[in-house]
C-alpha cells in the first residue's frame, strides 16, 4: 500500500443520504396524507419573483395545489419512485459497500394529517419493510425525524410549528416510530438543517408568510418549539430505544471576510457565530447569550413554558450531524460586490474558489475549517450527513455516464476529511448527499444530479426509471472497501 494512502478509522460509516420527500414519491398511496413537499411546485413554472423567494409559497399557490391530483407540476409527489423500487435501490447501495444509508420518514404517512392519535399501519409497515430490506443487505438505517416535509393539514389548521401543540403532536409521531423500529433503527436525528427555519419558513416549519404579521417574530417561536421538540425526542428515543444514539442536523454555512478589515472580520465572526446558535442550544443547552442580545436588539420575545430551560439543558443530543456544500464571503459591502448562489443562501463570490454549475462555490478546505470549528467548541462526534455536487451529467452513447467532476469533488472533500481527523476531529462518517440522482429539495427540479446512480427521468417526469451506475459508482466502492483514499 503506497504512503500516501489515506485510511480512515475502524468501522468509520460510509454510506448515503436521501430524504423521503425527494424520492419516495407514491404521494396519495398506502393511506398518505398531504404534506408542505406535495405543494412544492417545480420552480419552470413560477413568476420571476416567486422564482427568487422558491423557498417560499403563497395562499393561491397552496389552494391551487390542494385542488388538483395531478403530480406533474409537483415533482415531490412523484419523486424517483424509491416508494416501488426500493429494493433495487437497496441492492445497488449494497453494491457499493455502503454502511449506512441515511433516510427519512415521510410524517404524513404514519399521521397523515399529523394529528391523529392513531398512527396509520401502512405507512408503518413501508418503513419496517425498508429498515429491514437495509438490514437485510447489512446496511445501518440513520433515520431523520423530520426533512423538510410535514402534515399540510397543521400548516393550515395549526400555524404549523408556531403552535405548540405541534411540538405534542410531533412527539407522539416520535414516539410511535421510537417504539415500533426500536429493535431495528439506532441511529437517529432529530430535524435537517434546523436552521432552515429562518431562510425558508415554509419548508422547514409550515409557515406560509402572508399569514403572519410579523414573521420574524414568528419564525423565532416556532424554532423554539423546534428545539423543544427535539429535546422531547432525545428523551423519548434514549427511553425507548436501547443503545440509541441521537443528533442534530446542521447546514454548514461557513463563512469567510472579504478583507482583513476588521469590520469584515467581525461580520464573517458574527455569522458564523449565528450558524452555531443552534448547535449552542442543542449540544449545551442552553441559548447563547449572544442571541439574548439579537433578540432584544430585534425586539423578539419567546414564549416559553415552565420547565423549557430544564428540558432543553437536560436532553442535549448524542453527535453532530450537518451538510456541507460550500462556502460563503461576506463583507460589510457585500451588497455591493458581486454574488453568488448557494445552498439556500448566496453570498460575495470568492475568486480562489471554482463554482459547481448551480454557482455553488467548491471549497473542500472549507469542510477541514468547519470539522475542526465544531469539533473544539463542542467535543462529541461528528457526522457528515451530506456533501455532494449537483451536476449536469450526460448520458454517453454506450449507456454509460463519466462524472469525473464528481469524483473530484468528492476526492477533494474526502482528503480533507482525513487531514480533520488527524487534526484530532471525531469524525464518525459520511453520507454523500443523493446517493441516486432525486428531486432537487429548492427547485423540485432533476436535472441537478448528485448522485452515483443515475435515474432516467427529466424535469416534467418522463423517463423509464431506470437506474445507472456512473463511473463514480467504482469509484466509491472502491473507497469504501479500502475504507480510505
Ligand atoms: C440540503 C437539504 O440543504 O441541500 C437537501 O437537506 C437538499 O434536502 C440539499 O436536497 C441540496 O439542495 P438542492 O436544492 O440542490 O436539492
Amino acid at each position: 500500500m503506497s504512503s500516501n494512502f489515506r485510511k480512515f478509522p475502524e468501522g468509520f460509516l460510509w454510506g448515503g443520504a436521501i430524504a423521503a420527500n425527494q424520492v419516495e414519491g407514491g404521494w396519495n398511496e398506502g393511506g398518505k396524507g398531504l404534506s408542505t413537499a406535495d405543494v412544492a411546485m417545480y420552480r419552470k413554472h413560477l413568476s420571476k419573483a416567486d422564482y427568487k423567494k422558491h423557498n417560499s409559497i403563497s395562499e393561491e399557490q397552496i389552494k391551487e395545489a390542494m385542488e388538483t391530483a395531478d403530480a406533474s407540476d409537483y415533482p415531490k409527489r412523484r419523486g424517483i419512485d424509491f416508494y416501488h423500487r426500493y429494493p433495487e435501490d437497496i441492492a445497488l447501495f449494497a453494491q457499493m459497500g455502503f454502511k449506512v444509508l441515511r433516510v427519512s420518514i415521510a410524517w404524513s404517512r404514519i399521521f397523515p394529517n399529523g394529528n391523529e392519535t392513531e398512527p396509520n399501519e401502512a405507512g408503518l409497515q413501508f418503513y419496517d419493510d425498508l429498515f429491514d430490506e437495509l438490514i437485510k443487505h447489512g446496511i445501518e438505517p440513520l433515520v431523520t425525524l423530520s426533512h423538510y416535509e410535514m402534515p399540510l393539514y397543521l400548516v393550515n389548521e395549526y400555524g404549523g410549528w408556531t403552535s405548540r401543540e405541534v411540538v405534542g403532536f410531533f412527539v407522539r409521531f416520535c414516539q410511535v416510530v421510537f417504539e415500533r423500529y426500536k429493535h431495528k433503527v439506532k441511529q437517529w436525528i432529530t430535524f435537517n438543517e434546523i436552521d432552515s427555519i429562518i431562510r425558508h419558513p415554509f419548508t422547514s416549519g409550515g409557515m406560509v408568510p402572508d399569514r403572519f404579521e410579523n414573521l420574524e417574530q414568528s419564525v423565532y417561536q416556532a424554532l423554539h418549539h423546534q428545539f423543544i421538540a427535539s429535546a422531547l425526542a432525545v428523551k423519548y428515543c434514549h427511553e425507548i430505544v436501547a443503545d440509541s444514539q441521537i443528533g442534530c442536523m446542521l447546514t454548514c454555512l461557513i463563512k469567510y471576510p472579504n478583507t482583513p478589515n476588521p469590520k469584515d472580520v467581525l461580520v464573517a465572526y458574527q455569522d458564523n457565530q449565528f450558524n452555531l446558535f443552534f448547535t449552542d442550544v442543542q449540544v449545551r443547552g442552553v441559548y447563547p447569550k449572544y442571541i439574548e442580545r439579537l433578540f432584544r436588539e430585534k425586539g423578539i420575545q419567546l414564549e416559553k413554558h415552565a420547565g423549557d430551560d430544564e428540558l432543553l439543558k437536560a436532553h442535549t443530543v448524542d453527535f453532530i450531524s450537518f451538510s456541507y456544500y460550500m462556502s460563503l464571503v461576506t463583507s460589510v459591502d457585500s451588497e455591493r460586490m458581486e454574488q453568488v448562489s448557494g445552498n439556500t443562501i448566496g453570498g460575495v463570490k470568492n475568486p480562489y474558489l471554482e463554482t459547481s454549475e448551480w454557482g455553488w462555490q467548491i471549497d473542500a478546505v472549507g469542510l477541514r475549517i468547519f470539522l475542526n470549528d465544531l469539533y473544539n467548541r463542542y467535543q462529541v462526534p461528528l457526522f457528515i450527513v451530506e456533501n455532494g455536487m449537483g451536476a449536469h451529467d450526460k448520458v454517453e452513447e454506450d449507456g454509460s455516464i463519466q462524472d469525473d467532476y464528481r469524483i473530484s469533488y468528492f476526492q477533494q472533500h474526502l482528503e480533507q476529511m482525513h487531514e480533520a481527523i488527524l487534526d484530532g476531529v471525531e469524525l464518525i462518517g459520511y453520507t454523500s448527499w443523493g446517493c441516486i440522482d432525486l428531486i432537487s429539495y429548492s427547485s423540485s427540479e432533476m436535472e441537478k444530479r448528485y448522485g452515483f446512480i443515475h435515474v432516467d427521468q427529466d424535469n416534467d417526469g418522463n423517463g423509464t426509471l431506470a437506474r445507472t451506475p456512473k463511473k463514480s459508482f467504482y469509484w466509491y466502492k472502491d473507497v469504501i472497501s479500502n475504507n480510505g483514499l
